[in-house]
Parts: C-alpha cells; structure tokens; sequence
C-alpha cells in the first residue's frame, strides 16, 4: 500500500455515504481495543460530513479514513473527534496527515478557538504533543454540559460522573493559539493548504 494512493481532504457531502462503515470503524476498533468510546449514529456523522466539519482519506472510492471537528462553549473551544483508520491502513502515517486537516479545517473556520481532544490513544497523544497539544486536567477544557454528554455512550461514564467531571480514564489536551510556541515550531494552517495543493498538483 502506497500512502501516495490515498487522498486526505475535508469532506463533502457526497462523502456522506460513508457515515455507515465510519460508524462501524469506529465502534468494532473500541470493541477490539476494549476501551471506552462516545457511540456515534450514521446520522450524526452524515450532519458533521454535511455541514463542512470532517476530514476523510479516500483510496479511490474507498474510505480508509475518518475524523471531524466540533465546536464547544459558544466557539471557545474546538475539539476533534472521531478520528479512525482502516486497519488495513494503519502505519502508513495517515493519522497524522488526517490530524494535520482536521487541524488545518480548525484553524481556518475557527482561528481564535483553542483545540483539544480526549483521548487513551497512544498514537493520538503522540500526534497531538507533535502538533502542540498540551496535556491538560479536564477544568482547562470546555465546560459546555453538551460535549461531555456526548460522553454518555461510553463504557466510562460512570467513572467521570463519580468525579464530577473533573477526571476520567482519558488525558485531555489542548491546544491553545496564544501559547508562546517558537514560531518555527507553530503548525501554520495556510503553510499545510498551501503545501496540501502542490502535494495535489504533483499527484496528478
Ligand atoms: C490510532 C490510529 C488512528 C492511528 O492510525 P495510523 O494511521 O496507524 O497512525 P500513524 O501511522 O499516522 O502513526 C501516528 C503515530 O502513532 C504511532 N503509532 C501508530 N500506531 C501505534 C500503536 N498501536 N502503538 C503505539 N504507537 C503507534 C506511530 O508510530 C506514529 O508515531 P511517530 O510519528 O512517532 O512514528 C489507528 O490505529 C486507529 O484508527 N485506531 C482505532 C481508533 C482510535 O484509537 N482512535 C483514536 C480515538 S481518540
């Protein structure tokens, strides 16, 4: 498998045919991983794909590839969420190029949020620090009652409920805009376009 064979871009709402196997993707990895995971509808995923908010990795037609971004707190905070590879696609470096759109897709629409996750995903803790996320006590994140909600659906719940919020099994990480990065090392949303449309010119 070639990763020049697989297209990384935001999403259309052609895509939304995807939002089944996105679904499952996402539910038989927690199963095999045996972790937590928010359960996600097809319909839910179709309304991220449809309203300009997911990133998806194509080969050809075939989705090997998933994530989407949210906004939370009246736009304080953008998280993103979702993210999934094929397994048949995995070590290719795709969640990285998937994280670096979601990123990318964040940025431009929202440029003044900052950007976090939760996760208990080694590979995505390692992107996240590459990116400039923080690890981060959940009081630094949103505290919109909707995004841990949507935590309902995991075999966890009941652990960050017992801790009023305050604690769970996953590490929250930030990444916050203000943050005094050395500007060689601050991901540029318009440098990653910018290097996204040479990439698209030379694949054709
Ligand atoms: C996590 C996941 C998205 C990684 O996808 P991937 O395309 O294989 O990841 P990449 O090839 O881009 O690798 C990203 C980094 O993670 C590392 N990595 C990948 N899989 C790993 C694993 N199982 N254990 C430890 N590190 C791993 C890579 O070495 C790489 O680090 P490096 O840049 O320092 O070399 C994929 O395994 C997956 O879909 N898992 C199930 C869903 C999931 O866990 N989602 C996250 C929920 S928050």
């Amino acid at each position: 498998m070639n990763k020049k064979d697989i297209t990384v871009k935001f999403a259309e709402p052609a895509d939304a045919v995807h939002a089944e196997l996105i679904v499952r993707l996402i539910y038989e990895s927690a199963l095999q991983r045996g972790t937590g995971i928010a359960k996600r509808t097809p319909e839910y995923i179709a309304q991220k794909i449809n309203s300009g908010k997911s990133v998806v990795a194509l080969h050809g037609d075939r989705l090997v590839g998933f994530s989407y971004i949210e906004s939370w707190g009246h736009g304080d905070f953008v998280a993103t969420s979702g993210l999934i590879v094929d397994p048949e696609y995995r070590h290719l470096g795709l969640a990285g190029a998937i994280k670096a759109k979601t990123f990318e897709l964040a940025r431009l629409r929202f440029p003044f949020a900052k950007l976090f996750s939760i996760t208990t995903s080694l590979p995505v803790m390692k992107l996240n620090s590459k990116m400039g996320y923080k690890p981060v006590t959940f009081s630094e994140l949103t505290d919109d009652n909707e995004f841990w909600e949507g935590c309902q659906g995991c075999k966890n719940y009941d652990i960050l409920q017992r801790n009023n919020r305050r604690m769970c099994l996953c590490t929250g990480m930030l990444y916050d805009p203000k943050q005094p990065l050395p500007a060689d090392e601050r991901p540029n949303p318009y440098m990653m376009k910018l290097k996204n449309s040479i990439n698209k010119l030379l694949h054709f």
